[in-house]
């Protein structure tokens, strides 16, 4: 038999129930999703559990599993023994680029400084120690690796942020006295990003840029890509999935300077590898 009155106390409690249940799946999902980037962050180097997330911007690694397993390798690579009796490409290059930040943020016009790509962040815990004044921020598009970061370091000037670079850029408004540097990554992006990327830096005032790339013999040209200064050069293939740029023609056409230029020689297997490094000012 309907009562009407129990006939609207049921229809109260399951329009409750509507309203409530997708809010309740959302704060399941992402409660769900933060335990996988805590159980990437910590688990061994073996591929057990998890479901990382996979990257639709194909850039790069291609999921999360794979950063914070390059992450996990550098760290373990440092800190072997046998690595510092042995210098390889990193040990050389961590020191260049600690050297090469340093010089600049020396000059006292930087306030904040941004690493793309951080993944390990050993060169901006160090940084961060050395400029205590001086914000510090690791950006990488992988939770896992944010974690694995957080939980290694802890300068109260050094933070690490968890999102696509383009995203974080979204967000500011003014850079100027921004240091911008990345390593070991635009060798990884197709020839637009890295036009865009710079084209918006300059929007958002960005005061320096500093790269660290690699360089070699290209793959595609048998020969040394050459950079020149206007931008009307194609990227080519140099080998395995990466990119030799023209930064130079890019940053001039982005509004920028390059103050400073080289090569530098680490003890990486192929004779011919060595980093790009430069330094460019708006
Ligand atoms: C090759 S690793 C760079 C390693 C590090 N810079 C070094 O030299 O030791 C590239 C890192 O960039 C991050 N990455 C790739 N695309 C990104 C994006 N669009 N926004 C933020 N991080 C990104 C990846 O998650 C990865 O950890």
């Amino acid at each position: 038999m309907f009562i009407p009155g129990s006939l609207k106390f049921l229809s109260l409690v399951l329009s409750w129930f509507k309203t409530v249940t997708p809010r309740l799946k959302v704060l399941v999902r992402a409660l769900q999703a933060e335990k996988k980037h805590s159980q990437l962050a910590k688990k061994g180097d073996e591929s057990d559990v998890v479901d990382p997330i996979k990257y639709n911007s194909g850039f790069g690694y291609v999921d999360e599993e794979e950063d914070i397993r390059v992450a996990k390798y550098y760290f373990k690579r440092f800190n072997d023994t046998n690595f510092k009796i042995r210098p390889i490409e990193d040990y050389i290059l961590y020191e260049h680029s600690i050297s090469e930040l340093s010089k600049i943020i020396q000059s006292g016009d930087v306030e904040k400084v941004v690493n793309f790509g951080v993944c390990w962040g050993y060169i901006d815990d160090l940084l961060a120690e050395s400029f205590p004044e001086v914000d510090f921020i690791g950006i990488d598009r992988s939770p896992a690796v944010k974690k694995f970061n957080d939980g290694l370091f802890h300068k109260p000037n050094l933070s690490f942020l968890a999102c696509d670079i383009m995203d974080y850029l979204d967000g500011e408004t003014s850079l100027e006295t921004t240091l911008f540097w990345h390593q070991r990554i635009g060798a990884l992006l197709p020839q637009d990003f890295v036009e865009i990327l710079y084209a918006e830096l300059c929007r958002k005032k960005v005061k320096y840029i500093v790269g660290f790339e690699p360089h070699g013999i290209s793959m595609a040209l048998d020969d040394y890509f050459m950079m020149c200064p206007n931008n009307h050069k194609e990227s080519v293939h140099f080998r395995s999935g990466m990119y030799s740029h023209n930064y130079m023609g890019i940053l001039n056409d982005s509004g920028y300077r390059l103050s400073r230029c080289g090569y530098l020689k680490t003890a990486h297997k192929d004779s011919d590898y060595s980093i790009l490094t430069y330094r460019a000012e708006k």
